[in-house]
């Protein structure tokens, strides 16, 4: 709580900045960053529903819709999609830019059934049947729970409220990772989704760049001293982030220092051309959203095995949840839904190379997309001022020869 409150702040500074110039905006910038995404789409004029979908193993987890009760000439039914976020982060992303740049308003206006998921343990998805989010029961999980059961949990639940036989779905970055999770996993899920939009794919991450996943990797394989320094439960609420983000990865420029303390800029790095400093008081209002420890610790072994493989509890319990001493790795093979890669040279996070690795092994891509602009970094895919111009314009156009 107290990290956010900091955050919040930090945001406030950036909006006495720029109040000068237009008021009107700033203010809405600043309602917003308090907002949870079903107001704020029904703020911007756009029709709002919230929903909850319980998983198999009785999380409640909440999705934020906009239904297509809006008179937009369409006819028939409409096609459906499913969107996910990324790490850290909320159904808040997809909206957070405003009805030009978020990815919700542009697919509604397209005329989409928009549902946003919401993945156990952030901000909208924090309730159990009995577990309580102050036990550290509730945190045992990593994406690949959010893959096995969050998922198809919300494909389930979206495809019984709509009635379409087979949705579209589009996940950012651990958006991504989830669903190599559920459709290798759970291979019946590829019957189910129409088509899959990746936006900075998440498998590999042998050549990851981000500073902290680099700092974070080596200790992930020894899971006492890992915790010790994440926090065994949720990933970094006690003022942990300030420590490690103390000295060395920032740099020494305001904006810079201010982003800086903020963990998921920290992971992924940024890049100023692209971020709108007006809207920064918005994502750090609404990120970090929460995740486990585990989840972090679990990217971290990905990073060190060179391998995109379950959870590494240590040999013995490996033997005893997994049958073998190593974590085996997911079946990329199984995967059958059309898949579409859309990634760019400066993330920090989903690499080329590694973009490039998960092109060769899921068999059913179709198409592979690099951002021709070279700055172009992991949090633009859903943050970037040309977002609409670079990917989104482009993944409506591929959706829209689906649905005919
Ligand atoms: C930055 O965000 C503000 C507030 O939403 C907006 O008024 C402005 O046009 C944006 N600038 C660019 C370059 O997109």
């Amino acid at each position: 709580m107290e990290n956010h409150l900091i955050v919040i702040l930090l945001g406030y500074f950036f909006v006495c900045d720029a109040t000068n110039t237009n008021e009107r905006t700033d203010q809405n910038i600043l309602d917003d960053a308090y907002l949870d995404p079903f107001t704020i789409i029904k703020k911007y004029g756009y029709p709002s529903e919230l929903h909850r979908a319980y998983t198999t193993d009785m999380y409640v987890l909440e999705l934020h819709r906009i239904p297509p009760t809006r008179d937009l000439g369409f006819q028939g039914p409409r096609p459906v999609a499913l969107l996910m976020h990324g790490l850290l982060s909320s159904s808040a992303e997809w909206v957070l830019m405003g009805p030009d740049k978020g990815l919700a308003y542009i697919l509604s206006d397209a005329g989409y059934d928009v549902w946003m998921g919401n993945a156990r343990g952030n901000t909208y998805s924090r309730r159990h049947a009995s577990l309580k989010p102050s036990t550290s029961d509730f945190w045992k999980f990593t994406w690949h729970e959010i893959g096995y059961y969050d998922l198809p949990a919300m494909v389930d639940y979206v495809i019984k409220e709509t009635g379409a036989p087979k949705i579209h779905y589009i996940g950012f970055s651990q958006g991504t990772t989830a669903f190599w999770v559920m459709t290798s996993m759970r291979p019946e899920y590829n019957d189910k989704i129409i088509a899959m939009q990746a936006l900075a794919p998440v498998a590999y991450l042998s050549h990851v760049k981000s500073p902290l996943l680099k700092a974070i990797a080596p200790f992930t394989n020894s899971l006492e001293r890992i915790v010790k320094i994440l926090g065994v439960n949720e990933f970094l609420t006690n003022g942990k982030i300030n420590e490690l983000a103390g000295q060395k990865i920032c740099i020494e420029e305001a904006i810079t220092q201010s982003l800086c303390t903020n963990i998921l800029f920290l992971i992924c790095g940024y890049h100023e051309e692209q971020l709108n400093a007006t809207t920064f008081p918005l994502i750090v209002g609404h990120t970090p959203a929460g995740a486990s420890s585990k989840q972090i610790i679990h990217f971290g072994q990905v990073y060190n095995s060179d391998k995109f493989v379950q959870f590494d509890y240590g040999w013995i319990k490996n033997k005893i949840t997994y049958g073998t001493f190593s974590p085996p790795a997911y079946d990329l093979s199984a995967i059958r839904t059309p898949i579409f890669l859309h990634y760019s040279d400066n993330d920090w996070l989903s690499t080329p190379e590694d973009v490039n690795r998960l092109a060769k092994e899921i068999k059913s891509v179709v198409g592979k997309y690099r951002v021709p602009l070279a700055e172009f970094n992991h949090v633009d895919f859903v943050f970037a001022i040309d977002v609409k111009k670079y990917i989104y314009d482009r993944i409506l156009k591929i959706m829209s020869q689906f649905n005919v």
